[in-house]
């Protein structure tokens, strides 16, 4: 049965790097994936995504925010990753629910019940199968120049600690799999790939 994969985690933590690593390495196995990505993955997502991420929409209310964010996930859910799914693709995906539950409930301070209800409308409960959840303990921001961040990288320090600190205090659900994303890329990629091996359906 096909996966629906997802990789969650801070800024700069290495989830872009290693999703390209597993979607390569699945490619070479010759097994059926697409990879994609939140906000966007579909034209209508690309264009919700020039706006969230704008630079100039300093006036964005934190709802109208998360209502975009959910926007884009339902879009990308019924235009591209159900009829994937069906279609026997496997599904990369980078960010997901989860990312809504870090940045607009954890960091922004808005409640998480609310956060979830528009997200459970949005995907229409649509569950990953995989969710790599990657902690790290270092300000992983630092990695990029300051003057190419987007409208959420530019928010504070503060901000960004809460995000990691919500992915780091995580409690086991059955689908998250937790990676210690300061070991080098190899090893990521490694442990990623093994929990793939481990439970098989790809
Ligand atoms: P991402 O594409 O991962 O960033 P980049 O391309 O710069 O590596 O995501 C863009 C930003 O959007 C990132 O700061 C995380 C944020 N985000 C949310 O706040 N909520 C969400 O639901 C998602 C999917 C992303």
């Amino acid at each position: 049965m096909s996966q629906f994969i997802t990789f969650e985690g801070p800024d700069g933590s290495g989830k872009s790097t290693i999703a390209n690593l597993v979607y390569d390495e699945l490619l070479k196995r010759n097994i059926r994936v697409i990879k994609t990505r939140e906000p966007g993955g579909t034209k209508i997502g690309e264009k919700i995504r020039d706006i969230i991420l704008d630079t100039e929409n300093k006036e964005m209310d934190m709802r109208t925010e998360a209502l975009l964010y959910a926007a884009s996930r339902a879009q990308h859910t019924f235009e591209k990753i159900i009829p994937a799914l069906e279609d026997g693709v496997n599904v990369i995906c980078e960010r997901y629910v989860l990312s809504s539950l870090a940045y607009q409930g954890a960091a922004r301070g808005q409640k998480i019940k609310d956060i979830k209800s528009i997200n459970n409308f949005a995907t229409g409960m649509k569950k990953p199968d995989v969710v790599f959840v990657f902690k790290t303990n270092r300000d992983t921001l630092e990695r990029k120049d300051s003057k190419d961040y987007d409208r959420l990288e530019e928010e504070s320090r503060d901000f960004h600690k809460k995000v990691r600190d919500f992915y780091n205090n995580l409690e086991k659900e059955e689908n998250f799999y937790f990676i210690d994303a300061n070991k080098s890329i190899e090893e990521v990629f490694r442990d990623c790939m093994k929990v793939l091996e481990e439970k098989g359906d790809l």
